[in-house]
Formats: structure tokens, sequence, C-alpha cells
């Protein structure tokens, strides 16, 4: 995968309003690569890489409950889920993302034996019902409003009766203040027709798909947590 082509192509996506992705390898990002085997597998080791050293960080700053299940929606090989099933004993867990991103899973430890089941599919169609918690870790920045709702809507009509959905994502502040995030915005701005969100932005999102965002955890990372429950729950607001 030719990644230094998307950088050149700022400049249009700065004219055009559009990725410029898809007009320097044929395709949009997600159709190009599950079209090509080697592009798919470079993707998911390279995500895999970028996640690793926040994996943990992530799973022990969100007090995830004692038990039940959560959904790790676009999780990819798995890292995440990993680290929360390990700092959660007795909660189980389900991978769930495009099927080619599960070949190389990492759940298969004895410590999470019976624990954890993988799910193949579209988030725009529909994802794994029951869980308590519904993970969208660099998910939602990948793709425009229209798209984000859709796969909110997905949790939303998955979700159990207090179930959570996290966004995990930069949250970075409008304005000029300095925030990786801003950098993040550039690169998805260029590959995919998405975006970093600020908090009143998500809340949109939230709203268009009948959730309410309950609390913002920070994380010894980069990403924040954005917590919502349906907006029917009886969710406190914190
Ligand atoms: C940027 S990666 C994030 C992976 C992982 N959550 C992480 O933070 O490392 C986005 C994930 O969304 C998945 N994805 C894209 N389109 C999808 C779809 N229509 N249905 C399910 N998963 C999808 C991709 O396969 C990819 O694993």
């Amino acid at each position: 995968m030719r990644t230094a082509g998307t950088s050149s192509g700022l400049d249009e996506t700065l004219r055009t309003g559009e990725p410029a992705f898809p007009g320097i390898f044929g395709a949009p990002f997600f159709t190009y690569v599950n079209r090509d085997a080697g592009a798919r597998e470079l993707f998911d080791t390279g995500m895999a890489a970028f996640s690793e050293p926040m994996d943990a960080l992530i799973a022990g700053a969100y007090p995830f409950p004692r038990t039940g299940t959560v959904v790790d929606v676009g999780g990819g090989r798995g890292g995440l889920l990993r680290q929360v099933l390990l700092h959660h004993p007795d909660l189980s867990g389900v991978l769930f993302d495009q099927q080619p991103a599960l070949r190389e899973h990492v759940l298969l430890e004895p410590e999470l034996a019976g624990r954890w089941r993988t799910a193949p599919g579209d988030f725009f169609t529909s994802v794994p019902a029951g869980g308590d918690v519904y993970v969208l870790k660099h998910v939602l920045h990948d793709w425009d409003d229209d798209h984000a709702v859709r796969i909110l809507l997905s949790c939303r009509r998955a979700l159990a009766p207090d179930g959570r959905v996290l966004v995990v994502d930069s949250v970075p502040s409008p304005g000029n203040e300095t925030h990786p995030g801003k950098a993040l915005d550039v690169a998805m701005m260029t590959i995919v027709t998405g975006r970093e969100r600020g908090p009143a932005e998500l809340d949109t999102l939230f709203a268009r798909a009948g959730l309410l965002r309950t609390r913002i955890l920070p994380t010894p990372t980069f990403a924040s947590i954005v917590e919502a429950a349906g907006s029917s729950s009886k969710a406190s607001i914190r």
C-alpha cells in the first residue's frame, strides 16, 4: 500500500473536501483493503501496533461492570478486548469486525478460555445483540456523520436496557490549542470521510441515534472515553 500517496493528495482534499485516497488508489479505503489481502494484512498489523501501547491504559481507565458482555465493534485483532478481559476476569467479550480482520486475532490465551467469541459482520447492518458495553475505538472517526449515526444506531438497537456505548477517540477541544487528535483529523480527512469530533459534535450524533452522552473520561493516552446510554434509559448523567 502506497501510504505516502495519500498525504500528497492533501491539497486536493483541501480544495474538494473529499478524501484523496479513492482518487489515488481507485477505491474507498475499506473497499481497497478488503480487496487486497496484502493491504489488509498491512493495515491490521499497523492498526494493532498503533493501538497496542494504548490498549491496557484504556482498559484500565473505564469502570467496566464486574459481569456481563463487552462487544468490541470494529475491534480489529482484539487487542483492547484482550486487555479488558484480562483486567476483568468475570466479563465475557465479543470481537466484532469484518471477517479478514478477525483472522489473526489475539484472544487465544489460556486465561481467556471460554470467555470470548469472534463475530464477523457489517456494523452498518447490525452488531451482536445483548451486550452490556459496546466499544467503538477509533471507529467513528473513520466515518462521516451519516455513516457514524448508522453505526451508533446498530449499537443502540443491540444494547441491553442499562447498557453503555463507549466512543474511544481523540476528543480535541475546538480552537487552536495543540492536541494530537488534530494531526489525526488531517489524516482522516485525506484517507477516509471521517474526522475527530469534539463533545458537541458527538452529542449531535448521539441524539440522532437515540443516545445521550453520560460522561467523558480521560485516559493516560491521547484518546478519551465518551460514554453514552439509550436516551430513554434511566442512565444518570455525570
Ligand atoms: C481504524 S480500525 C480500528 C481497529 C481497532 N478498534 C483499534 O482501535 O485498533 C477500524 C476497524 O473498523 C472495521 N470496519 C470497517 N468497516 C466495517 C464494517 N462495515 N463492519 C464492521 N467493521 C468494519 C475495520 O475492519 C477496522 O478493523
